[in-house]
């Protein structure tokens, strides 16, 4: 007897804290900046971008890849001392990520949730509103996704909540009957009322409003463009320095 089709399903992780429900694929969104970054690093030609959590284990890797790998990141939504850039995707060149195709990359939360959904040992993506239809398209094998959203210092944030929604929202007519699990409803919901205008929204957010007060105004429309990009990045599990690579979707 042929075994009944496994139900399509679609969780949301509001808040890096959360447990991770099962899955059968992880998308890790930080819209604000991390995975948008991620997204733009490779729709501008680099190869491969290894996520960190530490500043330190960011050096090392960087010295042991040669030194040419480009550092990325922020802590205060700053770059850190000797790093070659901060963690707006904005400085970001076609130039600069086709010479130094290699990054290592370490955010305050976006780095740290990539690392939890590859804990699951499932398929991981970086997901963003540039590249939302792209990445719900790299689902169709998969048929319980899991968005897991990075937050803010271990909390739930607006702004993921909003992108949550709105890929949602993308999902629901993607795949027409998919359950959306509790929290893929609040996220809906919550960008539903916002609807459509997912920039006007975002810059409701507390994260939107530090950016602001840093001089990142642009990046919020440029992590609020959607569509711009068809690059699906993909987590390659490794013995040892694990990343992510690009993959046109
Ligand atoms: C993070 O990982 O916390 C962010 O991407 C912060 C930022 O906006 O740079």
């Amino acid at each position: 007897m042929p075994s009944p089709p496994v139900e399509r399903t679609l969780s949301v992780v509001l808040s890096p804290m959360e447990p991770l429900p099962e899955a059968d694929a992880w998308l890790v969104l930080d819209l604000l900046r991390a995975t948008t970054t991620m997204v733009t690093f490779f729709s501008l030609g680099g190869e491969r971008l290894y996520p960190v959590e530490t500043l330190e284990e960011a050096r090392e890797l960087r010295s042991e890849l040669g030194g040419k790998a480009l550092l990325l990141g922020e802590r205060h939504g700053l770059p850190p001392e000797g790093f070659d850039l901060g963690n707006s995707p904005r400085d970001l060149t076609e130039e600069l990520c086709r010479n130094r195709p290699l990054a290592v990359m370490t955010t305050t939360n976006g780095t740290g949730a990539v690392l939890k959904a590859s804990s699951s040992g499932k398929p991981v993506f970086a997901a963003s509103i540039r590249n939302a239809s792209a990445v719900a398209r790299a689902c169709t094998p998969f048929s319980r996704v899991g968005i897991l959203c990075a937050g803010i210092y271990g909390k739930t944030a607006l702004d993921d909540t909003l992108g949550a929604g709105y890929l949602a929202d993308i999902f629901l007519r993607t795949f027409p009957g998919i359950t959306l699990r509790d929290g893929a409803v609040i996220a809906l919901w919550t960008w539903q009322r916002q609807a459509p205008e997912i920039e006007r929204a975002v810059r409701l957010s507390d994260h939107a409003r530090a950016l602001e007060s840093l001089g990142f105004s642009e990046d919020l429309s440029f992590c609020c463009t959607p569509d711009s990009s068809r690059e699906v990045p993909r987590w390659r599990c490794q013995k040892r320095h694990s990343y992510f690579e690009g993959s046109p979707g």
